[in-house]
């Protein structure tokens, strides 16, 4: 059975600690839209010019531009047996076009699992965050440590940084951006059946054991 997959929940949710954590034990494509944007910003390409003036106001990236993306890379040969969405659809435009582009395919969504946080926890898993500047694995200093100090447990590298949209000034406006359009999303997946809620208040292994439950569910 095909696993077309969108992992969805607010910035800081645990979108991209699950997603780590999925590749390891699932083959399946990761497709991160805020991903996309970072690496097409650090290459200066139009597109990162374009994208960098919205994330770094904590704004959207307009829903055409998103789209257009989302489809080029679902044109992949690579995710013709699954893929994994990560931060993409945010809103009801961005959901509707990704049925659209599904449905002229033969194609749909098997499952959206949410990873469910409460606001006030987010604005500390953001600032707590930091990132390997060689391989993207993610950490937080009071949460997620690396097993060595000062070493990346996926690639061994001793380079990290903060993620520009995580300093306070842009936190704010992201989760209020996030936060309302979060709700309909959800109640949009849930209509469909297919939305799976995850609890992303428990201790990183404790929700993916929640989120591989999900998905063997899936792939029995
Ligand atoms: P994107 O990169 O997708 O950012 P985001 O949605 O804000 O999500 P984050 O990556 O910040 O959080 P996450 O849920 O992955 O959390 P993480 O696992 O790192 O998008 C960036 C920007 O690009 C957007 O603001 C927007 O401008 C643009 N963009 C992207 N997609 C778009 C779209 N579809 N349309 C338009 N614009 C778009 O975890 C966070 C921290 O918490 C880490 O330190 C981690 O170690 C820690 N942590 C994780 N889980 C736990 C846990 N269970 N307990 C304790 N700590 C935890």
């Amino acid at each position: 059975m095909s696993m077309n997959l969108v992992l969805m929940g607010l910035p800081g949710a645990g979108k991209g600690t699950q997603a780590q954590k999925i590749v390891e034990d699932f083959d399946i494509p990761h497709i991160s839209t805020g991903d996309i944007f970072r690496a097409a910003m650090k290459n200066g390409t139009p597109m990162g010019k374009e994208a960098k003036k919205y994330i770094d106001k904590g704004e959207l990236v307009p829903d055409e531009v998103t789209n257009g993306i989302v489809e080029e890379r679902l044109a992949n040969d690579d995710t013709k047996d699954g893929f994994m969405l990560d931060g993409f659809p945010r809103n009801l435009v961005q959901a509707n076009a990704l049925n659209k582009m599904l449905e002229n395919k033969g194609r749909r969504l098997d499952a959206v699992i949410n990873i469910h946080v409460e606001p006030d926890v987010l604005v500390d898993r953001l600032s707590g965050r930091f990132i390997c500047k060689n391989c993207g694995a993610t950490y937080h200093k009071l949460y997620n440590q690396p097993k060595v100090e000062g070493t990346c447990d996926v690639c061994g590298h001793h380079e990290f940084f903060q993620r520009d949209d995580d300093k306070p000034e842009t936190v704010k406006n992201r989760l209020d951006v996030n936060i309302k359009l979060n709700t309909p999303l959800v109640d949009f997946y849930e209509k469909q059946g297919i939305l799976h809620q995850i609890d992303g208040e428990q201790d990183i292994n404790r929700v993916y054991q929640d989120v591989k439950q999900v998905l063997e569910n899936l792939t029995k």
